[in-house]
């Protein structure tokens, strides 16, 4: 049993303070009956609340894809750059969603946010051993042997990179894929470093199963569907 003004706050985008309002209006009510106080105790698996005349779906967690642009930091705040949660719709904001991860300020992409501590562990943690796509150009060509060293896995002071995966755009090989199994700072750039090549662009196309909708515009977000969570076991 919880509050209606918490599990209201909570379910939707009205403040504990609009929950009053609406309780003065009449506008909510709790299993047919007009509810006359913002604190009475309702269940919220079992009780139907609606506030002005519409069913109240409750859910605590959200999931959401972002086609994350450049110039955006992946965190909740800043004093100085615009953040990933700046992009959240306003009625999404209430759910306090957070980066799963990061990508560089300059990256472009897919990046997912939740409010969900264990989706976000589950997910971050190495045994998942979830490989992240992203397409990137650089300013030289790579080269058959760039294949094999990211093959190899590679030696950082901090970490050792496992094996990963490069694609060579047969057209422009100054294009490529690199598929990469942790998710360190800068790690597809000091990779590419390692071969001799800078990156000029990077983008995140897919986090395992998952790729980026290619109908999302860049610096959209919209809610993942049961079946991407599915791709992640959840
Ligand atoms: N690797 C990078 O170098 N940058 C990112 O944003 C993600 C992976």
């Amino acid at each position: 049993m919880i509050r209606l003004d918490k599990y209201l706050s909570d379910a939707t985008p009205h403040s504990r303070k609009d929950v009053r309002g609406l309780v003065k209006r009449n506008a909510i009510t709790v299993n047919g009956t007009v509810a006359k106080t913002p604190d009475m105790k309702i269940n919220e698996e079992k009780d139907l609340i609606t506030v002005n005349g519409i069913p109240v779906v409750y859910r605590k967690f959200i999931y959401l894809m972002l086609n994350k642009p450049q110039g955006y930091l992946s965190a909740t705040e800043d004093d100085r750059d615009p953040v990933v949660v700046d992009l959240v719709p306003e009625e999404l904001k209430h759910f306090a969603p957070f980066p799963v991860g990061r990508l560089d300020k300059d990256t472009e992409g897919l990046l997912l946010l939740t409010n969900d501590g264990q989706f976000d562990h589950e997910l971050m943690s190495p045994r998942k051993n979830l490989y992240k796509r992203y397409y990137a150009e650089l300013d030289l060509p790579a080269v058959e042997q760039d294949i094999a060293t990211f093959a190899a896995g590679m030696e950082f002071k901090e970490f050792t990179a496992k094996p990963a995966r490069l694609e060579i755009d047969p057209v422009d090989p100054r294009k490529v894929y690199v598929e990469i199994a942790e998710g360190k700072y800068h790690q597809v750039k000091r990779m590419c470093e390692r071969v001799g090549k800078n990156v000029l662009f990077l983008k995140r196309v897919a986090i395992g199963e998952l790729r980026l909708d290619p109908s999302l515009e860049c610096g959209k977000v919209r809610e993942l569907t049961a079946d991407e969570l599915a791709l992640f076991g959840w």
